[in-house]
């Protein structure tokens, strides 16, 4: 039922306050501001020496800002591969190790071959599903849900942020476990990820906005995304969600790589969508953008207030999301890179829910 929605893709992408506020219930007690993980663990945080995530398409991407999130906050180091790369690199693994599957259907072929090889590794397997029910659930020693119901459209959006909420939950708890996190900056976090819903609400009120910026986007030929640290693997969804509903090519691109090799791109015809809310790298990335505003680029930038208020000249347009703690910023960023995609395919009149060569669980290799 898509109650009052066009599409699909709409009603997920605003059920999202209410499906990253089930996520978060599952993860997080609020009253004592601490993370609370109810699934029995295999293995022990604390004696992690590397955790070894592999998935594929968004929640690959989820995997990708969790990285940062293991490394920043709980100090483990995390290698990601796409499981179609990973399940054939044979990669070298220490006994004891933990690997992670991040997967919505809990179907997908490769990423079910990447675990059979982890588990023939003698790893600790663990999965991040929505359908628990699934093979890839059945297959894991431990199972952790995102809980955010039945994803009807074929782009992934909603299982994107209950991911990110999971994966962020289950950083805390990491960092907990290995001594880099007291209390108080758990609790910090803890209510940082608390705000989330009712940040995220506020950013889908910048649609209207979005509308008129869609109708322009949906011109363009090809669409660059810029970002750097945990904006990257944002700026990476916002172009596969572009080019898998609008059929526009669109790349995303780490800020920093401009200048070696895409910049070549860029004229007047060319849109570029820069991700970059104010955190420690922000100067950096907005530095990229003016490189980009010199040679004629159209910018697009998302970013908070305090982003908005230390951009000079050359910006086209601004979406402005609320301001939040930068730790889950990334999971703000993306409302506005769905919104567009969403938007932009719309005003093109390609069918939303069901883009053209697209399954919704990919199930052969
Ligand atoms: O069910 P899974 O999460 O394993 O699916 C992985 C990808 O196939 C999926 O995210 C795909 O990239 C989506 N169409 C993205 O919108």
């Amino acid at each position: 039922d898509r109650g009052n929605h066009r599409h699909f893709m709409a009603k997920e992408i605003y059920e999202q306050p209410e499906t990253i506020s089930h996520t978060l219930s599952h993860y997080v007690d609020m009253g004592a501001e601490k993370v609370s993980i109810r699934e029995t663990m295999p293995f022990d945080f604390a004696k992690l020496t590397r955790l070894t995530i592999s998935a594929c398409g968004t929640a690959y991407f989820a995997g990708a800002v969790a990285k940062y999130w293991f490394e920043r906050y709980a100090r483990l180091p995390v290698d990601i591969d796409v499981a179609s790369e990973f399940r054939y690199r044979e990669p070298p693994m220490e006994m004891g190790g933990l690997s992670l599957f991040i997967s919505q259907s809990g179907e997908t072929a490769d990423t079910l071959a990447a675990l059979r090889y982890c588990a023939a590794q003698g790893q600790h397997v663990a999965s991040l599903v929505n359908t628990q029910e699934s093979t890839i659930a059945r297959e894991s020693d431990v199972v952790f849900p995102i809980l955010c119901g039945p994803e009807i459209g074929v782009a992934s959006t909603k299982a994107l942020s209950a991911q990110l909420t999971a994966l962020a939950s289950l950083a805390i708890a990491a960092g907990r476990a290995r001594g880099v996190l007291n209390a108080e900056q758990e609790a910090d976090l803890v209510r940082a990820l608390i705000s989330v819903p009712n940040a995220v609400s506020r950013a889908l009120g910048q649609e209207d906005r979005i509308v008129e910026i869609a109708k322009k986007l949906s011109k363009a030929k090809d669409v660059l995304y810029l970002g750097r640290g945990v904006m990257f693997p944002i700026a990476m969804e916002g172009a596969l969600k572009l080019k898998e509903i609008s059929y526009i090519h669109a790349e995303g691109y780490a800020a920093g790589e401009l200048k070696h090799g895409p910049i070549a791109l860029v004229d007047e015809a060319m849109p570029v969508i820069v991700v970059a809310p104010s955190d420690e790298l922000v100067d950096k990335t907005l530095s990229n953008m003016q490189e980009v505003a010199a040679r004629g680029g159209k910018i697009i930038l998302i970013t908070d207030e305090a982003g908005a208020a230390t951009v000079g000249q050359g910006v086209a347009e601004t979406i402005l999301i609320p301001q939040v703690s930068n730790f889950v910023a990334p999971i703000l960023a993306l409302i506005p890179v769905q919104l567009l995609a969403y938007h932009t395919a719309v005003a093109m009149g390609t069918d939303v829910d069901q883009p053209r060569n697209l399954a919704k669980s990919v199930t052969v290799e």
